[in-house]
Formats: C-alpha cells, structure tokens, sequence
C-alpha cells in the first residue's frame, strides 16, 4: 500500500527535473539550454607542463571530464612489443627492397622502443585517457558561435577533437560529475603526459574595475579588484615587521582616493606623513598640548539607532575598562550606573531629542564617583584621574573641536605614552564611528599596528564589532598587524580575519607560519613561498581564489609615499 501511495507521491527528481529534452543530431536542448559535447581523439606528440591552461580558462562556461583508467603493464608491453616488432619488419622490408625509410615510422619507432624500456624499468605507466568536452549556451547560434572559437583553440593545441554527432545524449552525461563515461573514446597516455595535463590553473582577479593590488606571481596577470564588490570591503594584513604591510597599505590608499573612496588611517607611528602631505590630507596629531580634541562622550544626532544611547553606553562601559583595566562584577555595575547618571545630569536620555544636548565630559564621570563616597567608587576615580587631570587630560578631557572633512584624514597617535595609545585608538575609532553614520559613502579606515588593540580583550571586541558593523555604512576596515601570533591565537582576531573578505599575507617569520597554515589551509608550498617571500610579497586571498603576489609601485607613487 505505501509503495502504491508514494507511485503518486512527487519526489525530489520530479521537482529539479527539467520539463524536457530535445535531442538532435549534434545539440542537445534542455529546458532553454543548448549543449554539444566533443571528444578528443588525438593528442600532440609532445605536451607541456598545464598545457590545457588555453582550454581551461576559455572565457566561456565549458564542462570539462578527464576519465583516467590505469592499464596493466603487462597488457601493454604486449602489444608495444607486437608494435614494435610491426615497425622494425617495414623499416627492414623498406631497406632491403631498397627504397627509402618512411621517417615518420622512424620516428614512432624510436618513441615506442623509448616507452618500452620506461615501462619495463617501471618509472612510467600506462592509462587510458578519455577527454570530453560539453559546451552551454544561451541559443543556437551562440552554440556555433562559441563551438568554432574553441575548435581553433583545441587545434592550436594540436589536439582532435570531434563532435559527439548522435551520442549528444551521452556525452553530455558524460561530462557531467557523476563518473558515467558514456562515450567511452579514450587514448593511451603515459604518466608523465598525465600528470602534465592535470589542470593546475591559478585563479584569476583581474576585473574590469578596481584599483591595482599586484602582479600574481604564477602567470604574471595583474591582480585589479574592487573591495566594495566582495561580501564585504574589510581587509586583513599579516606579515613580519618590515615585510611591507605599511607600504602595501599606502599605495592602495592612494589608488583608492583617485577613484573617489575616501581614506582614514589611525596610525600609532605616524608614518603616513608623508602620504597625508603628499595626498593634501589632514594629518590630526594627538599628543598632550594637541589642539585637536575628542569627547569619548559624544552621541550622533543624524541617524541615530533606536538604542543609540544604551549602545554608546556599552561601548563606553568597555572602553572604561581599557581606562582602568579589570574591573570586578560589582565595580562593573557601579560603572553602568555611573555612565547612566553623567548623561542625565546633562539631561540626555535614551530619547533622541535629548541627544542634542552639550555632552558630558570624562571629568563629569569622575566627579559623579567622586560623589559617591564609597571606597569601590573612590577606587574607580582613582584609575580615571589620570585622565582627567593628568597629561591625557590634554586630548579627551574636553568637546570635540573638529570634523573629518579631508577625504584623506591620518589620526597620528604616536607621541602618546605607549599605554596610552590603545586608549586612544579606541576613541578615535569611535568618533570615527560617529562620523561616517552621518552619510553614507565608500570609505575605508585603515587600523596600522592593530595589536595594541588586540592584545586587550576588551579593545579587541571593539575592534570585531566594527569589523561586522562597517559594511552598512559602506566602509570598508584594513586591519594590519605585525604580532601574527597574539592576533590568531585570540578569539577577536580570528573573528576579525573570518569577517574580512581580503586578505592578504605577506612575508612571514619561522614562529607564525605554522599557525597561518592552519588558519588559512595553506599547502606546503603556500608555506614555504612565505618563508622565503621578499618584502612585498605573499599570498592574496579574495573570496575563494588565492593567489600568490607581488606588490609593485611606480617611482612616481614611491616618492609619493615615503
Ligand atoms: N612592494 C615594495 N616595493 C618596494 N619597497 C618596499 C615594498 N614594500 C616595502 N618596501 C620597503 O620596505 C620598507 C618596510 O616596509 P613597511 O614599512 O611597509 O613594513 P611593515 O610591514 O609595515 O613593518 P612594521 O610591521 O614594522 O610596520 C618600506 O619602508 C619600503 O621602503
Ligand atoms: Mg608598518
């Protein structure tokens, strides 16, 4: 009765099956789809290493089976000796009969005795090789069309190849992947041809549009790439100190202004400027008499979210605790009421409205735990004072006092105390945060040494969020980073590089690169390339393809640059 049942029942092959196919003599028609499958049936004398590479990369869908049946030495040493024997009996007839010798049999002669002392020493072997080809199209006419470009490819590699003429059906069964060789043409193939015809293409990512990031290393092609066409236009940038991440960084800066992408660099070396000066940038220094000022307290009022003030809340709670480092659960709760509290002694809540207000500033933080007269709160005021009083006072104890306007804006942060600079890239990654709400347009930030906010967890996770939110707004987020190890070996960075759809490895010391094979699935060649890469070079990954590259620059650029 079930078995009678599921005879009307509509099964998963009814569904994906197409409503029909029109098979004729040399095309096959399924649905809209034309197909026409060929075989090959000669093969030059001599190939070389990927010499399919033409047929490969054809600038047209094509489906292409290689079926490899391995044959017994024994069967073919057989006949190669009956072969053998044929050829040697016409060259001795030819001569004794005083005629010419045929030189092509010559020739096959030599080849043939040449195979049959490879294959008697066991260092070749024997398959049958069948090659199938079905090409896709549109129409009748783009199957012509598309059918004679490759005819003249497929002789430009001395290869035969015919029309499946009457056996459409099978070939193009054949050449779909489910092993059924329905044609069955194969020729006889040793193993050094074999192993020459195995499809070792690299991917290509030269695109129309984008800026230039390199020369791939495998066959010379450029590699030009829009970021902003991936899933999103983050980028990671791995290498040892001096390998050139900096450089690299620089130049696609410079690239991406001329096609209107606005740049923002936190740079904790100050070594963009040059760039900035160059680029007609502004260059935002921060240092303890800077004149530039940023409020950490600081809300949007264009495009707020609808929880825009318990966010920002959220946020200042972490970078709190980048302030004053770890905190204990109750000093954490003291903190959330603290923050709440500073804002609504401005009169800010969590409506919008109020966002307009004249924001707090730290040192109204501090006096509210100051007020608070308890030793847990006099604690926390004392790790804030420094702050508020002391020299990091200068900067971001006071109302932002300037808006990124420059398409090419650096923030330098390097004449901060080192246990300052965390701190600050975190505000400044945060007003930037602010800033591009405010209208949408392609822009990327550039965060150069990004293991001063990595190494803390709290930073880090900053840093991860950015990363997932960016993409709304268009911008795109280069996190660069020397310290290979400290950054996968942290939940954050590996979340950071999964959320980055570039990513680019460059030249790498002993220590890291093991644990780069690992996260990249990189080859024992990938490996060793990044070993032994000069400055400059390494591995770009874009999506799925990868490729191995170089970074090049014009002289021009360079004196643009440094
Ligand atoms: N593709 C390149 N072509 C020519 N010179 C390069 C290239 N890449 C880097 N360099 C040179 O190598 C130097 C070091 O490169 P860079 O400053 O970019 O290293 P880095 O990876 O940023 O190092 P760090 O981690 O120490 O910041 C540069 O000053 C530049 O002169
Ligand atoms: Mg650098």
């Amino acid at each position: 009765m079930a078995g009678f049942l599921a005879k009307g029942a509509v099964s998963i092959k009814d569904i994906i099956a197409p409503s029909f196919i029109e098979v004729d003599f040399n095309h096959l028609k399924i649905d809209d789809k034309f197909y026409r499958t060929l075989y090959v049936v000669g093969y030059p004398r001599y190939v070389s290493a990927n010499w399919l590479y033409p047929l490969i990369t054809f600038d047209h869908p094509l489906y292409i089976s290689m079926y490899i049946y391995p044959t017994e030495a024994k069967v073919v040493l057989e006949d190669l000796k009956r072969k053998i024997a044929e050829m040697e009996a016409t060259i001795e007839g030819d001569i004794k009969s005083g005629k010419a010798v045929d030189p092509t049999v010559q020739v096959a002669l030599d080849d043939a005795l040449a195979l049959q002392a490879e294959l008697a020493k066991g260092s070749e072997r024997f398959f049958q090789f069948g090659l199938y080809i079905t090409i896709p199209a549109d129409s009748l006419d783009e199957l012509n069309q598309v059918a004679k470009q490759i005819d003249s490819v497929i002789s430009s590699l001395l290869i035969i190849a015919k029309q499946a003429t009457l056996e459409m059906e099978e070939g193009f069964k054949s050449t779909l992947p489910m092993f059924y060789d329905r044609l069955g043409v194969w020729r006889n193939i040793d193993t050094t041809s074999l192993a020459m015809t195995f499809p070792f293409a690299t991917a290509s990512l030269t695109k129309n549009e984008g800026i230039l990031y390199g020369v791939n290393q495998h066959d010379g092609s450029l590699i030009i790439f829009d970021r902003f066409t991936l899933e999103n236009a983050n980028a990671v940038i791995l290498g040892k100190s001096g390998g050139g991440k900096s450089f690299m960084v620089k130049l696609e800066c410079l690239r991406l202004l001329m096609m209107g992408v606005d740049v923002l660099i936190i740079d904790p070396e100050n070594e963009y400027e040059k760039s900035t000066q160059s680029v007609g940038g502004e260059f935002v220094v921060f240092s303890a008499n800077s004149q530039y000022k940023i409020n950490p307290f600081d809300l949007t009022t264009v495009n707020p979210e609808p929880d825009e003030l318990s966010n920002k809340i959220l946020d200042l709670h972490s970078l709190m605790r980048v302030i004053m480092g770890e905190l204990t659960p109750s000093q954490d709760a003291l903190l959330d009421r603290a923050l709440v509290l500073t804002y609504r002694e401005r009169g800010i809540t969590q409506d919008p409205e109020t966002f307009k207000n004249e924001p707090p500033l730290l040192e109204d933080l501090f006096k509210i735990f100051t007020g608070m007269e308890t030793p847990e709160a006099k604690e926390l005021a004392d790790r804030l004072e420094k702050f508020v009083k002391g020299s990091a006072s200068g900067i971001f104890n006071h109302q932002s006092n300037f808006d990124i306007k420059n398409p090419f804006t650096v923030f330098g942060i390097r004449d901060l105390e080192e246990n300052l600079r965390p701190v600050a890239m975190y505000i400044v990654l945060d007003y930037i945060w602010n800033r591009v709400r405010k209208d949408r347009k392609k822009r990327v930030l550039i965060v150069d040494e990004a293991w001063y906010l990595i190494k803390q967890k709290d930073s880090g996770a900053y840093l991860h969020s950015f990363a997932k939110r960016a993409r709304k707004y268009q911008l795109g987020l280069t996190t660069i980073t020397q310290d290979v190890e400290d950054f996968l070996s942290t939940d954050e960075g590996k979340a950071i590089i999964t959320n980055s759809s570039l990513q680019i490895i460059l030249k790498q010391s002993t220590a890291a690169v093991d644990k780069i094979s690992q996260t990249f699935y990189l080859t024992g060649g990938e490996k060793h390339y990044l070993l032994s890469a000069g400055v400059g070079e390494g591995l770009f990954f874009a999506g799925h393809s990868h490729v191995g590259f170089r970074v090049i620059a014009s002289e021009e650029e360079k004196t643009l640059i440094e």
